[in-house]
């Protein structure tokens, strides 16, 4: 390029006039290597000017000084500008709505048969009681020997217990809570004041009253002058806690090979009188078979279907909505998450 006042101002003009149609700052940037950087024309001017005569050196030295500080003017307001611009567009875009409802995410919860247990655990906690639990897979002798059930009890049978091969092994799926009992006494000497909540298993087809797997509430107390009297009243206070303060409970003649004497307990609920579970005085002979000596204490237990408890409190009319896990059965209930 032939140096001449007019290709310096002419290459100024195209430069401030690129600066100026620079719609962002990314344009801008261009703008700045093709115009202004080491590459542009002005640039260039300027570093031809070694090539010249002292005088004219000074002459397009000051002009191209010149143009190029209106160039690097326009470039500095072009930028202050578009920086706004974009400023102002990402304080839009990005903007937060601070009103907005927040995002909820389903908080896993309780069953409805845990938050029972939970209840009544919590309820002969604060009696005193502790729980205690025991395996769900379970040695006959303890599932029923030790129980006094003899070995032709009809409870023993295939249709109701569930054996577990090898069956020399002797283990059945507990049908009851009741080994509980006696691992406990087998294990601490009275007093005694357990409660063992707990999964059982007996084979029964899943409809709308029963199920092969379900959850029982056993209680034990083995204690110096435990009478039927503390039983019933322990009863009473359990019925009234669970169901309301206006309820009442009745004992029934009845047998379990473990408990003597022995009853059904029922509770009178919402007009009628409902089977609730089975109980007695823990019979001297379990009390011996476990080493306790059945002259200096006494005991009573009990023991309740879980299921059932929620059914008749709830008004639950069928089994397959407590087994089966649908969330929006559950959820009428709450989570029981605190
Ligand atoms: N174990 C008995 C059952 O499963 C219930 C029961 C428990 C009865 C304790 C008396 C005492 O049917």
């Amino acid at each position: 390029m032939s140096l001449t006042s007019q290709s310096v101002t002419a290459a100024a003009e195209e430069a401030i006039s690129a600066i100026s149609s620079a719609a962002d700052l990314d344009q801008l940037k261009q703008v700045r290597i093709d115009f202004i950087g080491d590459k542009s024309k002005l640039a260039k001017a300027n570093q031809s000017l070694g090539t010249l005569s002292p005088e004219q050196r000074a002459e397009f030295g000051k002009l191209i000084g010149m143009e190029r500080a209106k160039v690097n003017q326009a470039f500095e307001a072009r930028k202050i500008a578009l920086e706004a611009d974009r400023d102002a567009r990402v304080l839009i875009e990005e903007r937060v709505d601070v009103t907005l409802p927040g995002r909820r995410s389903l908080k896993g919860g309780l069953h409805p048969l845990t938050l029972l247990t939970n209840e009544i655990s919590d309820l002969f906690l604060g009696l005193g009681y502790r729980i205690a639990e025991g395996p769900e897979l379970e040695s006959e002798w303890l599932s029923f020997d030790a129980l006094n059930i003899p070995a032709d009890h009809p409870a023993r049978t295939m249709q109701d217990t569930f054996f577990v091969e090898p069956l020399d092994a002797k283990l059945v799926l507990r049908p009851h809570t009741s080994p509980v009992q006696i691992r406990t006494m087998l294990n601490e000497k009275p007093p005694i004041y357990i409660i063992c909540p707990g999964r059982t298993y007996r084979a029964d087809e899943l409809d709308a009253t029963h199920t092969p797997v379900f959850g029982q509430v056993e209680g034990l107390v083995v204690d110096r002058g435990i009478t039927m009297a503390d039983l019933k009243g322990t009863l009473d206070f359990f019925a009234r806690s669970i169901f309301g303060s206006d309820v009442k409970t009745r004992l029934r003649p009845s047998f379990f090979p473990f408990t003597e004497p022995s009853a059904e307990v029922d509770f009178f609920f919402r007009g009628r009188w409902i089977e609730w579970g089975g109980c007695g005085m823990v019979n001297p002979k379990v009390l011996q078979a476990c080493g306790i000596d059945s002259d200096e204490f006494t005991g009573f237990a009990f023991g309740m279907g879980l299921e059932r408890t929620l059914m008749v409190r709830h008004g639950i009319a069928d089994m397959h909505d407590i087994v089966e896990g649908d969330i929006r059965f559950s959820q009428s209930f709450g989570s029981g998450v605190r």
